[in-house]
């Protein structure tokens, strides 16, 4: 038996077999304001404070006092409270070492143990470099040493409104062991959030377009309702 850890997320962990499997690295893909953010807060939130495991939080772009104050603000989760309890940090690195990314990340793993990570978000890494072969090698040691660490991680990745693309630089999503599409579809003259498991090594997962609703209580997914893509 694989074992999982769960998001929590409310109709997400049944649709891949009840969580995603321990140290798997997730991409979680999607458009502008897709909900990239909160979902990898709810993974480190209900993590911190259901399943008792720390979390990491890597911005690269947010600082994370805004960070902090916006998720108080929109859905009531008191992140300060868990960061005093070594169950959650929230750090940003700078822009312009990637050496000094890594272990900036790996330090902070171990000094609170943890066993989640989110990086928010990967389109940043091209700010590092020059050239995107250097991206992608980055991506390549990245993964590696996400491997080495453990963690169970989600790396949030932008890409642009109406492309087929996944990732921003092309190989993410062959590094990933799982990916999570978050999706903005259009039925009609209405925007509907959806969500879709496109990849996750070593499990079954739904293959399914779901509905999510996002609230006061951040994401939700409707499991058993389906949302169809329109072909233009
Ligand atoms: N309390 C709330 N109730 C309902 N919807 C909310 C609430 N708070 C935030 N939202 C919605 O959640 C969306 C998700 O925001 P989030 O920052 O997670 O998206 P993102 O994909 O990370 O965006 P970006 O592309 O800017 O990084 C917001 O666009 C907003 O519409
Ligand atoms: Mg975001």
């Amino acid at each position: 038996m694989i074992e999982r850890v769960k998001t929590g997320i409310k109709g997400l962990d049944e649709l891949m077999g009840g969580g995603i499997p321990r140290g798997s690295t997730v991409l979680l893909s999607g458009g502008a304001g897709t909900g990239k953010t909160l979902f990898g807060i709810q993974f480190l939130y209900n993590g911190a404070i259901r399943y008792k495991e720390p979390g990491v939080y890597v911005s690269l772009e947010e600082e994370p006092g805004r960070v902090i104050k916006n998720t108080l603000d929109a859905f009531g989760w008191d992140l300060n409270s868990l960061i005093n309890k070594k169950l959650l940090s929230v750090i940003k690195a700078e822009l312009y070492n990637f050496d000094k990314l890594k272990a900036l990340i790996e330090d902070e793993v171990d000094r609170i143990k943890a066993k989640r990570l989110v990086i928010d978000q990967s389109a940043i890494l091209g700010l590092f470099f020059e050239k995107k072969f250097q991206v992608r090698k980055s991506i390549f040691e990245l993964s590696k040493m996400l491997k080495n660490l453990g963690c169970t991680t989600v790396i949030v990745s932008e890409i642009p409104e109406g492309t087929p693309a996944i990732s921003s630089f092309g190989v993410e999503e062959f590094v990933a062991d799982g990916i999570i599409i978050l999706h903005f579809l259009r039925e009609g003259n209405v925007l509907t959030r959806a969500l879709s498991v496109r990849k996750m090594r070593t499990t079954y997962h739904d293959t399914g377009i779901h509905p999510i609703q996002i609230t006061k209580k951040g994401i939700e997914v409707f499991p058993t309702e389906q949302v169809f893509e329109q072909v233009k």
